[in-house]
């Protein structure tokens, strides 16, 4: 389906009834990473999951895209779609936009869940390469992009076919969209000084062998968040939704039922 939010023309998947959950993806993907959690959830839940700015089939403005201005677009979509309050679960630039969304709208905020993120800042050097992989998506194309982040988003043991398919969910993104999140990523703010307002029941979820946001670090987020449980879904990496799927819906159905 698409709308309007902010001016632009945002596409969102919709499925199920009772309370939403809006499922934020990372990057460089879209809500097609969300596919597995679809039939799982949907009989229970209202799942909303959305290609945010410049990905997918939504409308790719102008960059940089801010984490604040994904979470005004996602509380614009919830506005839309007449939804006081949410589940929003983010997976890495998810979770980035997660924070924000609780930065700017907190009390739509029902629950949490944080899946392979962190909440600090870019340091100066992945600032620097952030900038020169926009400029790799800007000259050479998403495809580019897919080439350098594939090995490290899935776990050596993924099998071809689902290589494959990340792939190509990255190779159908706009290269222009890839090259604004990046930079706005690299704007982002630190988010660790969030953790202790952080009121509602949160869910953090880590592939065990996730080296982009390691299981190491998303406990330090579990010890300074009350409220918060942290399940680790063996046999994946940093995508872990999608190379383990049946561990991760496990995980976030039990998480859902008990709200
Ligand atoms: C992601 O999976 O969203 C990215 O790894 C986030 C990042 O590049 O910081």
């Amino acid at each position: 389906m698409e709308t309007q939010v902010q001016g632009i023309t945002l596409h969102y998947e919709e499925h199920g009834q009772g309370l939403a959950i809006v499922f934020v993806h990372a990057f460089p993907l879209n809500s097609q990473m969300w596919n597995p959690q679809i039939s799982a959830l949907a009989p229970d839940f209202r799942l909303i999951i959305p290609d945010l700015r410049g990905f997918g089939t939504s409308e790719v403005p102008a960059g940089p895209y801010t984490m604040e201005i994904f979470a005004d677009d996602l509380a614009a979509l919830l506005d839309q779609l007449e939804i006081s309050q949410a589940v929003i679960c983010g997976l890495s630039m998810g979770g980035y936009i997660a924070f924000a969304f609780l930065r700017r709208h907190a009390e739509r905020v029902r629950a949490l869940v944080l899946a392979d993120t962190r909440a600090t800042a870019d340091i100066e050097p992945a600032r620097v390469t952030r900038e020169a992989n926009a400029q790799l998506a800007e000259t050479h194309g998403a495809r580019a992009i897919a080439d350098q982040m594939l090995v490290s988003l899935l776990t050596t043991d993924a099998s071809q076919e689902l290589r494959a398919h990340v792939r190509s969910i990255i190779e159908h993104n706009n290269p222009n969209g890839i090259a604004g999140a990046l930079r706005g990523m690299a704007l982002r703010s630190d988010s660790t000084e969030l953790f202790s307002q952080i009121k509602v029941p949160t869910l953090l979820l880590v592939g065990d062998q996730d080296s982009l946001t390691p299981p190491s670090e998303m406990q330090s987020m579990r010890e300074a968040i009350a409220h918060s449980d942290m399940i680790v879904i063996p046999g994946a990496g940093h995508i872990s939704n999608l190379e383990n799927p049946t561990a991760f819906n496990v995980a976030l159905r039990d998480f859902l039922r008990r709200l």
